[in-house]
């Protein structure tokens, strides 16, 4: 762990060194797989985070607006609800969404303390010091990681609410899931809260082109990976060769996406010493987006010593907002 503080003794930012390594390592791996695949959290390095602002702004893509506006109509209930805890989120990006919070606990308290977990170091420092100048009343420990690096190095705190909003949990596979809830029951003490924003199931006609906007910003964002790889590994993918493929599998109640091969072709990524063929129409595995049924997550969530306290939703139930209360984990599980 690589701790520093800034100028201000109200930010302190950590980043863990091991995040280019494992890039190395996951994209040597997935690139050998039959479905190739790239884990989701290497979009976003600094373009990748910035065209992911960019998707949030995109007409299709409804769940930004509809959580923002679930957010800001009970920012105050929520805030009740946790009580003064500090407030952990998970992949806070540009912490948009977040200001509708804090905004409500710098009303009510002379102090916040405020743990933004991001996987994109640039982003999360440019946040950080912007938050700083509006909230006097903010104290941030941001940690330059991966939910799970970060969750297992929090700062002390007498009391934890994790956000988790942006239906990021549906990024993560059904294991992937367990263990995040396992972490986080290790994590948390009796009494702490967890906050997740989720997209509901709906229509495939609102939620496919969610992920296919008419500007081609997702498909960009997408094809971002590539580039990074020709950036980071000096690879030599052709970003003209390859499209953006994504589409709803309902019998999952998932969107998937891919990267998709246009020709028969040859990659070499020099610094993985490795040469990867694709056939005509192959794909890259980039991403799931698991779409939610509340009752399904309560069930999922309870043998972790989560209980459901309070769900606020918008009028068409196609974003929800849940608040959960920790209490002990059944051995079993945990
Ligand atoms: N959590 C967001 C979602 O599932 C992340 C996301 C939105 C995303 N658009 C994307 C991830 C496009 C990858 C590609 O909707």
């Amino acid at each position: 762990m690589d701790d520093h503080f800034s100028a201000t003794s109200r930010l302190r930012l950590a980043t863990p060194s091991e995040i280019r390594s494992a890039f190395r390592e996951d994209v040597a791996h997935g690139l050998q797989q039959r479905q190739k695949t790239i884990p989701p959290k290497y979009f976003y390095d600094q373009q990748g985070s910035l065209l992911f602002e960019e998707i949030c702004r995109q007409p299709e893509y409804y769940l930004t607006r509809t959580e923002t506006a679930i957010l800001t109509q009970h920012a105050a209930a929520i805030v009740e609800s946790v009580g003064e805890c500090a407030l952990i989120e998970l992949g806070s990006g540009s912490s948009l969404k977040t200001r509708l919070l804090l905004d409500e606990c710098q009303r009510r308290q002379d102090r916040v303390h405020y743990i933004p977990i991001d996987i994109s170091a640039s982003m999360l420092e440019a946040t950080a010091h912007k938050l700083l100048e509006e909230y006097p009343h903010l104290r941030i420990d941001a940690l330059a990681a991966d939910y799970l690096t970060g969750l297992s190095v929090l700062p002390a705190a007498s009391c934890r609410a994790v956000l988790f909003l942006g239906s990021n949990l549906g990024n993560f596979s059904p294991r992937e899931q367990e263990q995040l809830f396992r972490q986080l029951a290790h994590t948390l003490k009796p009494g702490d809260f967890l906050v997740i924003g989720l997209d509901l199931r709906k229509s495939l006609e609102v939620v496919e082109p969610a992920y296919n906007d008419a500007a081609g910003v997702t498909a960009d964002f997408n094809l971002n990976l590539l580039g990074r790889m020709n950036r980071e590994l000096h690879a030599d993918f052709d970003v003209n060769a390859f499209s953006h493929l994504a589409f709803y599998n309902p019998v999952q109640h998932q969107i998937e996406m891919h990267v998709r091969s246009e020709r028969e072709q040859q990659v070499t990524i020099r610094d993985l010493a490795l040469t990867v063929a694709f056939r005509a129409g192959e794909t890259i595995h980039t991403e799931i987006s698991r779409k939610f049924d509340l009752d399904e997550i309560n069930a999922q969530l309870a043998p972790f010593g989560f209980c459901p306290r309070i769900r606020w939703s918008d009028a068409r139930s196609w974003f929800a907002v849940c608040l959960f209360q920790f209490a002990k984990p059944h051995d079993s599980e945990v």
